[in-house]
């Protein structure tokens, strides 16, 4: 027998002696493009604010009117007494705005994500004997990993393919063409977090159909953010609605408070309904959130410069810190990668940057490779040009004296 204390306590320490042991600043403001950090002013690179919308007056007062109109919590799982109008028509708006048919609500895209892969592959379905098999690409979020942990190993195979890797996953659905398969499924990040990229979905599509496959893409990094109208990588890639499966977050570019959803065929979501154990027995999202989603969702679908700005500010932040002679990630994502090599230059120049006035978080192994250790900048529409500048200088003074340009 261990002492549970024991152990954790050892863990921790063991987290503290490799530099693992993840630290949480506390902002004493709201989130924005400037956030106080122990009384100062600083920068905010390191949110998903991409639109800027946690703290707009329109989506803050909606949140209010919520409140006002259908109280503070609805203390109940949707289909005891959970399901408020709004609810529904929340839904709808998201089906709508992606191209499809319909959508679920979910608490979080986590628990959206959890409930796909399970309510799907662990139900007969009337078949008595079958296999499900599921090719998830390489880099995809904890979320989708942990989602396809819940299926059973006994009804569901899942394969892993090389990051954005069209032909490896041909490859794989082709040695398992002749397997008599129930249901074939392919999941995906739309964007991927800690590179900034664009799975391949048109590629993906086109594959999807030929295999008799399932499309299932993440959106969470891609809502509100990719293609012109921030319909998301389904837009940019060519293909808006013709995913089969759509899940994305409430608590990025759509506000930044909470909630998920899944969206696609309507007897699918009705499905779900039914089966997601995270939607059947966990409290339905409270009205401030839905109001404050809701008209996130109006404002993006109203104007257009919103967009704009987030493509706007990304060009010129990726141009300048080019310039500045930082190695980044080439792209079009305002997740910008500036490469550092070595944990200990991520870590130092973080707390540096933290004290020029810019906060911005590092990444480094095991949370990305070896030796590829990073910045993670994320831009906002919220920012201006001057606050870009701003961090710009910080940039250039931090990397001059540390000499890591
Ligand atoms: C790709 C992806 N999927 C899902 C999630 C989880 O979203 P939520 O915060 O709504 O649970 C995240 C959040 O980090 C994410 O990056």
């Amino acid at each position: 027998m261990a002492d549970m204390l024991e152990l954790v306590g050892r863990e921790l320490r063991q987290l503290e002696a490799t530099q693992t042991f993840k630290i949480e600043v506390p902002l004493g403001s709201a989130q924005d493009a400037v956030v106080r950090v122990n009384g100062r002013k600083v920068v905010m690179l390191a949110s998903n604010n991409y639109l800027g919308l946690s703290n707009h007056p329109e989506v803050r007062s909606a949140a209010i009117r919520g409140i006002r109109e259908y109280g503070y919590g609805v203390a109940s799982v949707r289909f005891i007494c959970g399901t408020q109008d709004i609810h529904l028509k929340l839904e709808k708006k998201i089906a709508k705005f992606l191209g499809m048919e319909d959508a679920i609500l979910f608490s979080s895209c986590w628990a959206a994500n959890e409930a796909f892969f399970a309510s799907l592959t662990n139900e007969k379905m009337g078949m008595e004997a079958y296999r499900d098999v599921i090719y998830s690409d390489r880099l995809n979020h904890a979320s989708i990993i942990d989602g396809q942990r819940l299926c059973r190993a006994e009804t569901c195979d899942r394969k892993i393919y090389r990051h954005g890797d069209v032909d490896d996953l041909v490859r794989q659905l082709e040695e398992d063409r002749g397997k008599d398969y129930r249901l074939r499924i392919i999941a995906t990040d739309g964007v991927f977090s800690m590179e900034g990229d664009l799975a391949p979905l048109d590629s993906l599509a086109g594959v999807a159909r030929e295999f008799g496959a399932t499309l299932f893409v993440d959106d969470s990094h891609g809502v509100g953010v990719c293609g012109r109208g921030g319909r998301g990588t389904p837009e940019a890639k060519g293909v808006h609605g013709r995913i089969d499966v759509l899940t994305g977050t409430l608590g990025k570019a759509i506000g930044g408070a909470a909630g998920g959803y899944i969206s696609g065929r309507k007897d699918l979501v009705s499905f779900m309904r039914q089966k997601a154990r995270t939607y059947i027995f966990s409290n339905s999202l409270p009205p401030s959130i839905v109001f404050g989603a809701t008209s996130a969702f109006n404002l993006l679908t109203r104007d257009r410069s919103i967009v704009a700005r987030l493509r706007r500010n990304t060009a010129y932040f990726r141009k300048e810190i080019a310039t500045l002679g930082y190695a980044i990630l080439a792209g079009d994502h305002p997740i910008v990668p500036i490469m550092l090599g070595e944990a200990a230059a991520a870590q130092e120049m973080s707390r540096e940057l933290l004290k020029a006035g810019v906060y911005i978080r590092g990444l480094w192994f095991p949370v990305v490779p070896k030796g590829e250790a990073r910045l993670r900048a994320q831009i906002s529409a919220a920012l201006s040009l001057k606050d870009i500048d701003r961090a710009l200088g910080a940039f250039e003074k931090v990397g001059r004296r540390m000499n890591v340009r």
